[in-house]
């Protein structure tokens, strides 16, 4: 286990209470992390010290911050191992950068006649935008179905691949049920059938070390809001060659090679899709984020994540009344149950009475709630400053739940 205790001294927010008085016990990290002080101090500097917009102003202000939004750049393709440094695109988050995708490749390589494939556990942001392409191209729209459990079924994979799918979205780990996918396999799969991947990383990429060379995927998305970074910036990677050839989902300065009264032309990728003013200091600070990461270890932080995710499993196993979701094998710091007879709602108003952050609902995955049979569930997911005590704290805070509901 890592050293939970030095940890939590590095993220002020734990020095906080809820409304009741109650310290802070936080299981929703697949929704967002907290944020380091190295973080918070990061933005801060930037704002105090290098704020200028980038790209454009000539005088030493505007170089230092440029250069420290390139370096943070670097940093990430470095986190990722990622052959080219313009494979890599600062975006808003995971939605905006699978959106570009959607759109500006969609627009480009769907037509009638073609089909996109994507899983029933998708996080919504990795299915409406492909729904959203299909109905604007005419192309079809597939869903995968999964196994009863929740999990992914490669035969079922396999058989839904067509001639004419042309994309296959997935998920690397379920936000809802933690199940992690075998992406480097799928896209063996995928890519023997001519299919280009788009993963979905926003579970993965604080969860275990990463190498898109190897995963070989085509286009891979985070943000860095899930990995101790600051909301409002994340990361779209895509293959240089796809890169080079894809539209621009947005269009103003910045991206622009040259612009004439009846055409423009762009600049090469990654600033063809970085329109505008993007978000440098939240940039510069993901960059400090990994830094922090990689100061701690992914290897150590996976099986962190693994530890309290087993123990929290064997606990609410044998706790009355309970009913867990998905499957206890290939999963991540997330858990998915119910409380019998008690609405997923109540049970999370309950527990943050107690000061235990948890999420409840569909998690923007209704596809998966269609397939499962219900309408939400109670979502726990762990983190680095995640320690047992606290898993046995939500143990007990679920059965006073059970003794005030019934
Ligand atoms: N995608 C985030 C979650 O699963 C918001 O909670």
């Amino acid at each position: 286990m890592l050293d939970v205790s030095l940890i939590r001294k590095q993220f002020p927010i734990f020095s906080t209470v809820n409304d009741a008085g109650k310290p802070l016990v936080y299981l929703d990290n697949a929704a967002t992390t907290q944020k380091p002080w190295v973080v918070l101090e990061s933005l801060s500097n930037y704002y105090r010290t290098l704020n200028a917009n980038i790209h454009r102003g000539i005088y030493d202000l505007a170089d230092k911050s440029t250069k420290a939004y390139e370096q943070s750049r670097g940093k990430v393709a470095q986190f990722l191992k990622v052959e080219h440094l313009e494979e890599i695109i600062f975006c808003r988050g995971t939605t905006e950068a699978i959106n570009m995708v959607a759109h500006g490749w969609g627009m480009d390589h769907l037509n009638p006649g073609d089909e996109v494939l994507v899983t029933a556990m998708e996080h919504h942001a990795n299915f409406v935008p492909w729904q959203v392409a299909c109905e604007y191209s005419g192309a079809k729209f597939k869903v995968l179905p999964l196994n009863s459990d929740g999990s992914l079924n490669l035969e079922s994979l396999k058989e839904a691949l067509t001639p004419h799918t042309r994309m296959l979205a997935v998920t690397h780990i379920s936000n809802t049920l933690g199940c992690i996918n075998p992406i480097q396999e799928i896209v063996k799969i995928a890519h023997n059938n001519g299919t280009l991947v788009m993963v979905d990383g926003a579970q993965s990429v604080s969860f275990q070390e990463l190498n898109l060379q190897d995963l070989d995927c085509d286009f891979f998305a985070f943000s860095g809001h899930k990995i101790f970074g600051p909301m409002g910036v994340g990361v779209l990677y895509g293959k240089r060659e796809l890169l080079q050839e894809m539209s621009p989902y947005q269009q103003g300065g910045s991206m622009i090679y040259q612009v004439g009264e009846q055409k423009t032309t762009y600049k090469a990728p990654p600033h063809r899709f970085e329109a505008g003013t993007p978000p440098v200091a939240d940039a510069v600070a993901l960059g400090t984020a990994l830094d922090f990461v990689n100061g701690i270890g992914l290897a150590s932080i996976k099986d962190h994540h693994i530890q309290l995710r087993n123990y929290a499993w064997e606990r609410l196993t044998t706790t009355d009344h309970v009913q867990l979701l998905g499957s206890p094998n290939q999963s991540a710091g997330i858990i998915s149950f119910n409380v019998e007879n008690i609405h997923a709602h109540d049970v999370a108003t309950i527990l943050g009475e107690a000061g235990i952050a948890v999420r409840a609902g569909h998690h923007c995955t209704q596809p998966l709630m269609d397939h499962l049979g219900i309408s939400g569930t109670v979502r726990v997911s762990f983190s680095i400053y995640n320690d047992f005590n606290e898993v046995d704290q939500l143990i007990d805070a679920l059965v006073t739940t059970r003794k005030i509901m019934a």
